[in-house]
């Protein structure tokens, strides 16, 4: 089974690259991460997390079939913005407050390669945004206002990753 990668490792700190082959072994990544989300409780996880730089995610909000998105890219963020406690299965036991826009417009291809366009608002907007953040390098602890529970984790792991 995967291995989540967790913070400080530098693979969520890179930008992850795009997909371009459409194969099994893609299929079988995204069925792989959709196991690993669940058995750890999760509801969307990047392929970084799993130490692959690529820009796959896979969101599981609603249980049953879980969603994929290769390649995603929000092309719309509402100007109306909500706070929300977010956590990372890259960042246990560590939570924050971050504030993101309620609703999105998001592009992206399927696992065949296909090209779609949503709308996603409430749960869903959240855990996309924050799992495209992961594409990019970005952690909630970036985004966060204040850290609500872990603060102390945190900064005895911030500490680890300054004594490199
Ligand atoms: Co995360």
């Amino acid at each position: 089974m995967l291995k989540i990668a967790k913070y400080p490792e530098q693979i969520l700190r890179q930008t992850a690259k795009p997909i371009s082959d459409f194969n099994d072994d893609l299929k079988a990544l995204a069925d792989e991460m959709a196991e690993v989300m669940y058995k750890d409780d999760g509801i969307g996880l990047a392929a970084p997390q799993v130490s692959k730089s690529m820009r796959l995610i896979v969101v599981g909000t609603s249980r049953g079939k879980y969603r994929v998105y290769v390649n995603p890219e929000i092309t719309f963020f509402s100007k109306d913005k909500g706070r929300s406690e977010e956590g990372c299965l890259s960042l246990p036991q560590i939570f924050g407050w971050v504030t993101r826009a309620k609703k999105i417009h998001v592009k992206y291809q399927d696992l065949e390669g296909n090209v779609y366009k949503e709308k996603l608002k409430g749960l869903e907007s959240i855990v996309l945004q924050h799992e495209l953040d992961h594409l990019n390098g970005i952690l909630f602890i970036d985004r966060a206002e204040k850290i609500s529970k872990g603060r102390e984790l945190l900064d005895s792991l911030k500490a680890k990753l300054d004594e490199k």
